[in-house]
This record gives structure tokens, sequence and C-alpha cells, in this order.
């Protein structure tokens, strides 16, 4: 019997990423989903902001850590704005995505890229090339929200 819990749950952990675009059972999950990955992703962007302007001490491990959280964390939102429902979730999200879903879908490809690079730029351990990075990447939020997110 143990045994075959286990594969069972080995098997559905295998299927995971075939089934990330759709796992959200209904709205009021992909909106929770999609609000907890931006709060992981303010969370590590706020981190390495503040080690940039010396509010705390730079180091080169963590901004690395950060970033990489930042490469991984940045492609999670936005299959979550595609279950049905989700214009009406209750979150901040503006009736505008929907009407616009390719510009929408852009701006969030832009993102994925800048969270790329600055994960390439925190390798190089150089905080002259995190720092432009880090700009680009930190220029989506804005541009993303003052469109599309309500306050
Ligand atoms: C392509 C668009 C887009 C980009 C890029 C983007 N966001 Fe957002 N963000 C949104 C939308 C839309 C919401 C509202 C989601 C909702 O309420 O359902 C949101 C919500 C949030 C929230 C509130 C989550 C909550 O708990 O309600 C935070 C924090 C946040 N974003 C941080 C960031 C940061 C930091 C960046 C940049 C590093 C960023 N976002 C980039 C579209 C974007």
């Amino acid at each position: 019997m143990k045994k075959l819990w286990t594969l069972a749950v080995l098997c559905a952990a295998s299927t995971l990423p075939a089934i990330a675009a759709t796992a959200f059972s209904d709205a009021k999950d992909a909106v929770d989903y999609r609000k907890a990955a931006f709060q992981m992703i303010r969370h590590n962007t706020g981190d390495i902001g503040e080690m940039l302007q010396g509010k705390v001490t730079f180091e080169a491990k963590r901004v690395q850590e950060r970033a990489d959280a930042l490469a991984a964390l940045a492609p999670l939102p936005w299959a979550a704005f595609a279950t049905k429902g989700t214009e009406q979730g209750g979150g901040d999200a503006k009736a505008e995505i929907w009407s616009n879903m390719s510009d929408f879908m852009a701006k969030a490809e832009q993102f994925n890229t800048d969270a790329k690079a600055l994960q390439v730029a925190a390798q190089s351990g150089d905080q002259a090339k995190v720092k432009a990075a880090f700009g680009q990447f930190r220029s989506n939020c804005k541009a993303c929200h003052d469109k599309y997110k309500a306050d």
C-alpha cells in the first residue's frame, strides 16, 4: 500500500510541468497563485535594490541567489491570468489586461527576458553590470503596473 502511494505521488510530481499552465481549479486559486508569485518577486527585487542603494552590504553571492530566484519566479504569474473568471477575481488586475492580452503577454515576456539577463549579470559578480541589468529589470514593474494594475 505504502509503495503504491509513493508511486502515485511520484507520478503526480513527474506530470507537474505538463499541467502547470492549467493547474488552477478555480479563479480564486489562480488569483492567489499570481499574487503569491508577485510577493516573492517583490521581496527578491527589494533585497537586490537595497544592496545596490547601499542600505545593506553588497554581497555578490546573495545577489546571485536573489537573481536565480527571480529568473525562476518571473515566468510564474502569467498562466494564472488565463484561467477563466480571473477577470473578476477580486485582485488588482485591470480589465485592460483581457482586452490587450497580447500586449500584456509581450510585457510579461520582456520581464522574463530581463530576469534572465539579470541572472547572467549576477553571475559576473560585477556590481556595475548588476546595476545596469537591475535597472532594466526593475523598469518592467512600473511599465506594466501603470497600465494593468489598479492603484
Ligand atoms: C506584465 C505585467 C507585470 C509586470 C512586469 C509586473 N507586474 Fe506586478 N502585478 C501585475 C498585475 C496585473 C498585478 C495585479 C494582480 C492581481 O491583483 O490579480 C500585480 C501585482 C503585484 C503585486 C501585489 C500582489 C498582491 O499581493 O496583491 C506586487 C507586490 C507586484 N505586482 C510586484 C511586482 C514587481 C516588484 C515587479 C517587477 C520586478 C512586477 N510586479 C512586475 C502585473 C505585472
